[in-house]
């Protein structure tokens, strides 16, 4: 069974009389344990569908269904549940408490989805931020706070994993250290993946490319 079908999804940004038509009828089936790269050219709608897909942005018609459940009249607060536990988001702003040093992120984040897994350390070793644990989030680099945003998301354990630019602000050494971790982590968790990215290598190692640009 799919984790995500998405059927007919319409979107149009509306502010006074301009209009931008992201989506006019988008037809998508993602399955258990597989993975999705969303490619495109700049403003072609990849981060508007990951912010649809945890409930960030709403859409205007069309049908799509999360983990067996149609999202329409999903409210804030189903949608903050699904957030906590069952979908991990890993935006270019990482979502970390900057009061709290990214050890402290990691335990909050798998206490909050349920699970208490594993050691913060040993999430932030396998994704190259040894010793960094005890750091405060504006203490480290923007490639690091998301890199510990995604340890943040291994913690949980979720059922769908969403990313936006994963490795935009990596240098191709970390890059491919990050996505050897995501693909390994992802694949013995049998954990479905979507990302957006304009990193071509990355897209490649992906099951399956969707190009937004170009015709859908
Ligand atoms: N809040 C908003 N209000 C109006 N238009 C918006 C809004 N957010 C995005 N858009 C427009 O919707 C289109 C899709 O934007 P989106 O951010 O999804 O693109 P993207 O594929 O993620 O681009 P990039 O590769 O630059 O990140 C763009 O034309 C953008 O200008
Ligand atoms: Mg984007």
């Amino acid at each position: 069974m799919a984790v995500v079908a998405i059927e007919g999804l319409q979107k149009t940004y509306r502010s006074g009389p301009d209009s931008v038509t992201v989506f006019g009828g988008l037809d998508l089936q993602l399955g258990a344990g597989k993975s999705l790269a969303l490619v495109g050219p700049s403003g072609s709608g990849k981060s508007t569908l990951l912010n649809i897909l945890c409930g960030l942005e709403s859409f205007d018609r069309g049908e799509i269904v999360l983990f067996g459940d149609r999202v329409t009249g999903f409210g804030p607060d189903a949608w903050a549940g699904l957030r906590r536990q069952r979908i991990g988001v890993v935006f270019q702003e990482a979502n970390l408490m900057p009061a709290m040093t990214l050890a402290e992120n990691i335990r909050l984040r798998a206490e909050l989805a349920g699970t208490n897994s594993a050691d913060p350390q040993d999430w932030l070793a396998r994704l190259g931020l040894e010793g960094l644990g005890q750091r405060y989030p504006d203490q480290v680099s923007g490639g690091q706070r998301q890199r510990a945003a995604l340890a943040m998301v291994f913690a949980m354990a979720p059922g769908l994993i969403l990313m936006d630019e994963p490795t935009g602000s990596l240098d191709r050494h970390t890059a491919t250290l990050v996505a050897d971790e995501l693909f390994r982590w992802q694949a013995e968790r049998q954990c479905p993946l979507i990302l957006a990215t304009h990193d071509l290598a990355l897209a490649e190692r992906c099951d399956h490319q969707l190009d937004l640009g170009g015709g859908q």
